[in-house]
This record gives C-alpha cells, sequence and structure tokens, in this order.
C-alpha cells in the first residue's frame, strides 16, 4: 500500500475540484492507501519567494510531498491554465519531491472540458519529473453539480464515476509499479 499526497488547487471553500480531490482520497484510503490531502484553501501558502524562506504551512507540504510514493493535483482551469494558488505552491517544490512518482492531474472547468491546464499541469509534472498518469481527469459544465455534494451522495452515479474510477485505478497500478523496490537495488 502506498502514501499518496493530493494538493487541492483551489482557493475557493465550496470548490468542485477540491470535492474531486475529497472523492479521490476516499476511494483510495478504503483500497488501503494513506492519503494526506493539502487543501490550499484551508492552509493558503503566502506568494512564494526565492528570496524568504518557507513558513511553517509550506513546510508542512514539502514534507508531505517527500514522503508520498504518489501524488495527485487538482485545479480548477482558470484562462486557460491552472490556478494561481496551485502555481504558487508547485514554486515551493522541486524535482527531489516529484522525480520517479507517478502524477494524476484533475481539473474542473466551467465549459465542457478543461484539457488546457491538464496540459499545462502535465508540462509542469514532466518539468519536475514526475511521470505523468496515462490518464487524467477533466469535470466540466453540468458534471461539476455532481461534485457540489457530499462525496456519499454522488458514489452511484455511473457515467463520470466510472470515468473517475478508471482514471484512479490506471493511476494506482501505475504509481505501485514504481514504488516496487528494485531487485539490484534491495541487495
Ligand atoms: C478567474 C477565472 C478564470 C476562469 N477561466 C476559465 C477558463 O478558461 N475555461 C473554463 O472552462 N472555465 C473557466 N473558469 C470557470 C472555472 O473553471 C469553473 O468555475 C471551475 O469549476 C472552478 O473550479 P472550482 O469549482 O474548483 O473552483 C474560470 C473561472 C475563474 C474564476
Amino acid at each position: 500500500m502506498m502514501k499518496i499526497t493530493i494538493i487541492a488547487g483551489s482557493n475557493r471553500k465550496d470548490a468542485t475540484s477540491t470535492r474531486a480531490a475529497e472523492y479521490a482520497a476516499g476511494r483510495l484510503t478504503r483500497q488501503g492507501h494513506t492519503v494526506q490531502l493539502f487543501d490550499l484553501y484551508k492552509q493558503p501558502l503566502p506568494m512564494y519567494s526565492p528570496d524568504a524562506g518557507a513558513d511553517d504551512s509550506a513546510v508542512k507540504l514539502q514534507r508531505a510531498m517527500q514522503e508520498a510514493d504518489a501524488v495527485i493535483l487538482t485545479t480548477p482551469e482558470y484562462h486557460g491554465s491552472i490556478s494561481g494558488a496551485l502555481k504558487n505552491a508547485l514554486d515551493y517544490l522541486g524535482q527531489s519531491h516529484f522525480s520517479g512518482k507517478a502524477v494524476l492531474s484533475i481539473s474542473s472547468a466551467g465549459g465542457p472540458i478543461g484539457v488546457s491546464s491538464l496540459q499545462q499541469l502535465q508540462a509542469i509534472v514532466r518539468n519536475l519529473h514526475g511521470i505523468n498518469s496515462p490518464e487524467w481527469i477533466s469535470i466540466g459544465g453540468a458534471q461539476r453539480s455532481l461534485f457540489e455534494q457530499k462525496p456519499a451522495d454522488y458514489e452511484h452515479n455511473s457515467g463520470i464515476t466510472d470515468r473517475i474510477h478508471r482514471a484512479l485505478d490506471v493511476f494506482s497500478e501505475l504509481a505501485s509499479r514504481l514504488t516496487v523496490p528494485h531487485p539490484a537495488r534491495t541487495s
């Protein structure tokens, strides 16, 4: 079983992207994984500056990311890109937090699909030497209304949850392959 850190990248109290993060956390926890959810609305970070050190919240984020075997990033789609809050959080992190780890990207968009933010997020993950999961999750348009409810209420909704379950399964399969100790390194 793995340690998975989720960064919920919205700065909005009732964010659908954060509900999606909680949904993923619930499913992965029920499968036996240890999940830490770092919600940037509840734990806001100061604007990153290379001149300043990391404050307590940033250190907590860095620690959660260091401990993680695999990572999930969720974001609202803002102006065809990721949220400023998530980009700011990622600026506190580096290759030591991502290298060789499976990373799943999830976005919530006002339009039918939020692929633009997902592509940009995957480019950042590549830059940090994370390994993008082959499937991503885009929640768009009317689908977002499902995520204005509590997770238990939409657990059995078929269409979108089937797609989310599949993407989560592909992600955890990749993550478990990447976390298996290499025989040469254990002997
Ligand atoms: C500043 C801003 C920019 C946005 N830009 C886009 C956009 O480019 N494309 C889009 O589909 N929706 C856009 N939206 C709508 C959000 O993506 C949508 O409301 C999303 O569900 C917000 O996610 P959240 O529920 O996690 O806050 C924008 C919203 C805001 C506030």
